[in-house]
């Protein structure tokens, strides 16, 4: 036998068996005639002990042990004379009698310990390593129960997970598809799937009411903390329901989620439109952990000859209460932070309402204490609070207010980390209108049912028209989105002709989908999760990197494989990419 325990097991109560361990050896040291080893594997951590006066020849070996060396010892397990509290097994240590070593290592790049000494470069290129250390190791773990809730959660309420194929032509979600050529089929190609969206829909149609699959999708976009080129969704997708089922089951699984694995009884889940989301937060996924809403000033500030606002499509604040105390610096820093390009506002207006009531603004030229008095009542700023006002384009001064308000409940300590706010946000509208390109893109994806109540309009105002569409958000992170889809043949005709596609497009592209809506299609509709995301937040982090094992770094490459890599002239020719590639 390899092993009688594993590194994280022995206890007390072990006392006195004899016990063979394998694992990585994380330090040994020389106290005088005694030698300690921490044996390590994915459990925890034993301490082996060796005396040099009773064993002089083994002492010496394992005196020679280096990092991460794996061995396999035989010993009896001894109460410690110093115990460790901070670990299970810190109440005993294994006497060594044998020690085998089964392969030597080399000095590793950075320590595996947890907080390491190793850059973000090489532990991304050593991930292997990387992924001894507990921290990741939890990380994973952390996954693995979610997954594993998952699926229990699921299966209990009658979900089949179906696998889907991953070769399978383009699915428009928005992004770029990553694409395979054809050895058998010169001149074509495959696409990676950006999700299995059209896939669920034909299980629908073939009667598998309540699907879902812990899936890979691919998409090539620009990546940040919380976008990979390759990540996992939860996919779901239910037949015979409407958006308020949809949005019951999965308040439902979530609700588990939080429940089993971090014991948090989540709050109810809020509801807000997304009108009413980016009027009242600028965002269509606010963090509700605190207020702070914007209040519009246009009816307030317009006509006191300050051209600002008077040229303003919006005028917009938020009260930070509170802050009336921060110092000229702190002001000059959050204009600095609005100005900056990530944000883009041209600057910032202030006032403060000082503890006597008297108010002191940045533009006292332009509005006197009768005038300011009117933005206090509007915006309830009572005194001790500050008052923060952007103007400009509507949309675009909602979007630079928005990161303002995240940064003052930053800089509030208002974003608690483990509290959640959870919420839906829904009445996407159906529609975006691009004008770079002057043409309407599917604010979702094309498959997304209007509401019936505006079907009308799709005539006459389709950018009015909004979708059976909705995102759960938690803490300002969107955690999953879907809707209910279209299953007539022709409403889903005339979504594509509104798309720009031609009647051949369409056909080329999705006539599967159109085809078998003629073949009774049940009125369904789904979700998909961010499980990445979800896992992050589980675990408090904003980045969803280590929550995957062997991730790409910003630039969407494995620094550890190397890859992506040329291939070689024979493969290009194989795949008839050579020819194409020269012309
Ligand atoms: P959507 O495109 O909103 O919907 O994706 C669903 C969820 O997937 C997560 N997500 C990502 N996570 C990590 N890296 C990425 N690059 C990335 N892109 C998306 C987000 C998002 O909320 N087929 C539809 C779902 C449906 O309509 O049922 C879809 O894919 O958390």
């Amino acid at each position: 036998m390899f092993r009688t325990h594993t590194c994280g097991e022995l206890r007390l109560e072990n006392e006195g068996q004899k016990v063979t361990l394998a694992g990585w050896v994380q330090r040994v040291r020389n106290l005088g005639g005694m030698t300690f080893i921490d044996l390590r594997d994915r459990y925890g951590i034993t301490q082996l002990s060796l005396n040099i006066e009773q064993d002089q020849a083994l002492c010496e070996q394992a005196r020679k042990l280096g990092r991460e060396f794996v061995v396999q010892i035989s010993g009896q397990v001894k109460e410690r004379e110093s115990k460790n509290k901070q670990i299970n097994t810190g109440e005993i240590e294994i006497k060594v009698e044998s020690l085998k070593v089964l392969n030597a290592s080399k000095v590793p790049p950075f320590t595996i310990e947890d907080e390491t000494d190793g850059g973000e470069e090489i532990r991304m290129k050593y991930r292997y390593l990387d992924l001894r250390r507990n921290p990741l190791r939890e990380k994973l773990a952390l996954r693995h129960r979610l997954a594993i809730e998952t699926r229990k959660y699921l299966d209990a309420a009658s979900f089949m997970e179906i696998e889907t194929p991953y070769l399978i032509k383009s699915t428009p979600e928005g992004a770029r598809d990553f694409v395979v050529p054809s050895r058998m089929n010169e001149g074509q190609f495959y696409a990676l799937p950006q999700s299995p969206q059209t896939f669920k829909q034909l299980l629908m149609i073939s009667g598998y009411d309540r699907y879902f699959q812990i899936v890979r999708c691919f998409r090539d976009e620009d990546l940040r903390a919380d976008r990979q080129p390759e990540f996992t969704q939860i996919d779901c997708e239910m037949a015979f329901v409407e958006q308020e089922d949809v949005l019951h089951t999965f308040e439902g699984l979530v609700r588990h989620l939080f429940k089993v694995i971090k014991g948090v009884e989540l709050p109810a889940f809020e509801r807000l439109t997304y009108a009413d989301a980016m009027r009242l937060y600028g965002s269509d996924k606010p963090d509700l952990r605190f207020g702070m809403p914007f209040v519009e000033l246009n009816d307030v500030v317009k006509g006191k000859d300050f051209k600002i606002f008077d040229d303003a499509e919006l005028v917009v604040a938020i009260n930070a209460e509170g802050a009336a105390s921060y110092t000229r610096k702190q002001l000059d820093q959050l204009t600095d932070f609005v100005k900056r390009p990530q944000v883009g506002a041209k600057g910032l207006v202030y006032c403060r309402v000082n503890d006597d009531g008297s108010l002191k603004s940045s533009v006292d030229k332009f509005f006197d204490q009768e005038a300011l008095q009117r933005w206090a009542e509007v915006t309830g700023a009572k005194p001790g609070d500050l008052i923060l006002v952007l103007a400009g384009d509507r949309d675009a001064t909602r979007k630079q207010m928005n990161e303002l308000r995240l940064e003052m409940g930053n800089q509030l300590g208002l974003r608690a980390p483990f509290e959640y706010k959870p919420l839906w946000v829904v009445d996407f509208p159906l529609l975006e209108w691009d004008e770079e390109t002057q043409r309407f893109y599917a604010m979702h994806h094309p498959f997304t049912s209007p509401k019936i109540e505006d079907l009308a309009k799709l005539e006459t105002a389709p950018g009015e028209v909004n979708a059976n569409a909705y995102d759960m958000v938690i803490n300002g992170v969107e955690l999953g989105g879907g809707s209910i889809r279209i299953h007539d043949q022709k409403l889903q005709a005339k979504m594509f002709e509104l798309l720009g596609f031609t009647d051949e497009e369409a056909k080329a592209q999705f006539g599967f989908l159109m085809g078998a809506f003629e073949y009774g299609a049940p009125p369904h509709g789904g979700i998909a999760f961010g499980f990445d995301r979800l896992a992050a937040m589980f675990g408090g982090s904003d980045s969803i990197r280590d929550y995957i094992a062997f991730p790409k770094n910003n630039a969407g490459r494995d620094l550890m494989i190397d890859s992506p890599s040329p291939i070689s002239g024979e493969q290009l020719d194989e795949l008839h990419l050579r020819v194409q590639l020269d012309s």
